[in-house]
């Protein structure tokens, strides 16, 4: 009765913990691979982007500073949302299973922590060495850069910046967490975010210190 009760307690607590759930149910089985909780993480944050693009698409040209305001008041939640995933993700990728991952990309995916993955969609081999993890995080990039190019371009850098600076660190944290699987990833990541964003969010990423 007890133990009933508290392990309902327990699980009302995680419940209300947010985030932190996810964290809970994927320790006791073997967290996911990287390339799992990369597949995953796009996924997520491309349902955030899109309601970024449709907002934005929805902003008149050349809006007033009010109209710029209200815009980012209304993109505000889902670049949140973006950021607290970031850095979910990268507690997580940081906790567990680095020296499986370091292995498995030198051994270049020999049936280590294959099967049973089940996330893998690029053909019958599920394992993604250390070329696939890097295309998976560049997606991710690609993804999150443009979106933030379009909304500058759209509503301007000054009315986003207290929204962006926090997702930006979020995602160099991230960055540089797999830079530990995917040695050099920092200095390809940092070329793609100037590529992308290096004329209209000089000040943004002014505020890197990679
Ligand atoms: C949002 O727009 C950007 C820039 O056009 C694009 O790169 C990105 O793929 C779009 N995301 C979605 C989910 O439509
Ligand atoms: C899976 O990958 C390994 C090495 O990367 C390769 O030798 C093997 O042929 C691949 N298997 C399939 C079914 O593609």
């Amino acid at each position: 009765m007890k133990t009933a009760f508290f392990s309902l307690f327990a699980l009302a607590t995680s419940v209300i913990a947010g985030p932190v759930v996810t964290e809970n149910q994927l320790a006791p089985r073997q967290l996911e691979s990287q390339a799992d909780q990369l597949d995953t993480l796009l996924a997520l944050v491309q349902t955030h982007t899109a309601n970024i693009n449709s907002t934005t698409a929805a902003v008149q040209d050349n809006p007033s500073v009010d109209q710029q305001n209200a815009a980012a008041a209304a993109l505000a939640p889902d670049f949140n949302a973006i950021t607290s995933a970031l850095t979910s993700a990268t507690t997580l990728l940081a906790k567990r299973a680095w020296e499986d991952t370091v292995l498995f990309v030198r051994t270049g995916g020999d049936g280590k922590g294959d099967g049973g993955h089940g996330g893998g969609k690029d053909g019958p081999n599920k394992s993604c060495a250390k070329e696939c993890l890097l295309v998976k995080i560049e997606l991710l990039v690609w993804e999150i850069a443009c979106t933030i190019k379009l909304v500058i371009i759209k509503l301007g850098l000054a009315c986003v910046l207290q929204i962006l600076t926090p997702l930006l660190l979020a995602l160099v944290g991230l960055i540089k967490a797999l830079d530990k699987v995917v040695l050099g990833l920092v200095i390809v990541v940092k070329a793609l975010l100037h590529t992308i964003l290096g004329t209209v969010a000089g000040a943004l990423l002014a505020l890197i210190i990679w």
